[in-house]
């Protein structure tokens, strides 16, 4: 398969193009500032429109959570660029769709989202003709939520719901939703949902602190991930499953 992968230097990507190579598949990684480290690289700022050729999957990783005007430009120009090369498009969107009331969430439920950047990824999914793939929080290797773990300066909510998900079996799932036909909306991640304060305990926080989640954010975004269960080989592990 020829499969170009946005953000290739990514947390998410690096590690779908890593298992890509592995696996055989002819791989373009997408990048900008950080060299990406699996597959051919391709320097591209993906908030100009460009063209692609000789593709057959686009998975779209790449973005800046601060920057809502780079999610919605940048999924414009992968789309369009997607679909007249003729390939299928795989996009990455959140489980902060969703306004956080009404967990858990299918691919049935109405996106509400109340932050900036889950309007900004709402928005970016209806750019998207092929798959919207939304996942929860990513860890699995040295990253941003280790990091934050790590710290004994920061404070985790005790009713954040999040399904955490390891980078490693959403890269496997993606790689197998890249070779079948699906459009549409389907959440991939983890069964088990946890708190952030749980979630970095597990992560190995020693003696973390909780508060309550401010007003004006998400409190519970456990996404049903159900379908994509019984559709993928591969297993979407709980988070207790993978640390006990
Ligand atoms: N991480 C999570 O917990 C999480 C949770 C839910 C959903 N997601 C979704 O999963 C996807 C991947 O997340 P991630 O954490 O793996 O991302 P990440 O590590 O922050 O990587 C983002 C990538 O986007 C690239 N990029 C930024 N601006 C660009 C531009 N203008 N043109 C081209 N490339 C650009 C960056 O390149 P440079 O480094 O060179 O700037 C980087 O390689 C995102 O779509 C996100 O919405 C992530």
């Amino acid at each position: 398969m020829r499969l170009l992968v946005t953000g290739g230097a990514g947390y998410l990507g690096s590690e779908v193009c890593r298992q890509a190579v592995d696996a055989g598949h002819d791989v373009v990684a997408t990048e900008l500032r950080t060299p990406a480290p699996f597959g051919r690289a391709l320097t591209v700022d993906l908030r100009e429109p460009f063209e692609l050729d000789d593709v057959d999957v686009v998975v779209h990783t790449a973005y800046v959570q601060a920057d809502p005007d780079m999610i919605v430009r940048s999924t414009r120009n992968v789309a369009a660029a997607a679909e007249s090369a003729g390939a299928r498009l795989i996009h990455l969107s959140t489980d902060l769709v969703f306004d956080g009331e009404h967990a858990p969430y299918s691919e049935e439920d109405d996106p509400a989202p109340v932050s900036a950047y889950g309007q900004a990824k709402l928005e970016a999914e209806r750019f998207v003709h092929g798959l919207v793939v939304r996942t929860s929080l990513l860890y699995g290797k040295p990253g941003p939520q280790e990091a934050l773990a790590a710290r004994d300066d920061v404070v985790f909510h005790t009713d954040e719901i999040r399904c955490p998900t390891h980078v490693s079996d959403l890269a496997s799932a993606l790689l197998e939703l890249a070779a079948l036909d699906l459009t549409g909306v389907l959440h991939v991640a983890a069964p088990e949902a946890v708190s952030r304060l749980e979630f970095a305990r597990l992560l190995g926080a020693r003696e973390p602190r909780g508060v309550a989640t401010p007003p004006g954010r998400a409190r519970n975004v456990a996404l049903d991930s159900s379908r994509a269960a019984r559709l993928l080989r591969t297993k979407l592990r709980g988070i207790r499953e993978i640390k006990r």
